[in-house]
């Protein structure tokens, strides 16, 4: 099935996220800086696009940066006068992303905040919470903790996105010695034991073949 999901990836991307030289430019320099390939690919990235304009979301929190793929596709679907806060843990990615998003045009609606998720998450509950949107896509283990970061850094109709949450199925593994998987799945039962939350899981396929996100709001 593998091909089919690449075609018709290529197939709407090409229609729907018509030929971006910025976009191509910046994976090309994450490929050149040794960064794995492991960015939403571009029909994500206009989903992302999608949720940022439905929610109607000012500030934005990212876990997770990368070489910034993400963070363009949210920074590009801001108003006037949205912002991003973005976390990264590695800073040869932080400063391959940096130089993406400087040549991209948003690096001024985007702060790139490096060290490990966990220490910094803290400090934004002080100076930068309530976030409208967050979005989950770092180191998979952590992921309740973030998911428990998430709650204390949003307000009702926050909306929570993770990514990778099924993991080519093997997040139904209850056994499975992944600990992203194990993550995963600690994640998805606090999501469901969440009553501040109304979740639901989107499955996907595609050029990065079988995964999918968690897409939550908080109502109180
Ligand atoms: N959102 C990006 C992809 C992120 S890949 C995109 O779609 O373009 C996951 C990133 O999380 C990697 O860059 C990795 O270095 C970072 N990461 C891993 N552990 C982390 C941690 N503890 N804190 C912050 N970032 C972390
Ligand atoms: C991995 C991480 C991601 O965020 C992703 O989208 C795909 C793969 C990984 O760590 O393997
Ligand atoms: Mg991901």
């Amino acid at each position: 099935m593998q091909d089919v999901w690449t075609r018709v990836d290529n197939y709407f991307g090409d229609l729907l996220t018509p030929t971006d030289d910025k976009l191509d430019a910046a994976l090309l320099a994450n490929e050149q800086g040794g960064l794995p390939p492991i960015d939403v690919t571009r029909l994500q990235g206009k989903f992302l696009d999608f949720l940022v304009r439905i929610s109607g979301a000012r500030r934005v929190l990212e876990i997770g940066t990368l070489g910034g793929y993400s963070t363009i596709w949210l920074a590009r679907a801001l108003p006037e006068g949205g912002s991003i806060v973005s976390l990264e843990l590695d800073p040869h990615h932080a400063e391959v992303a940096r130089a993406n998003l400087k040549d991209v045009g948003v690096l001024n609606r985007v702060e790139l905040i490096v060290g490990p998720a966990l220490d910094t998450l803290p400090v934004l509950e002080k100076t930068a919470a309530p976030f409208d949107l967050i979005f989950i896509d770092a180191d998979k283990q952590s992921y309740p903790q973030y998911l428990h970061w998430a709650l204390k850094l949003s307000r009702p109709g926050t909306v929570i996105v993770a990514d990778n949450v099924v993991r080519e199925g093997k997040v139904i593994e209850p056994d499975c010695d992944d600990p992203n998987v194990q993550g995963v799945r600690r994640f998805t039962k606090l999501l469901a034991a969440e009553p501040r939350l109304s979740a639901t899981v989107l499955q996907t396929v595609g050029t990065k073949g079988y995964d999918g996100f968690a897409l939550a709001v908080v109502l109180s």
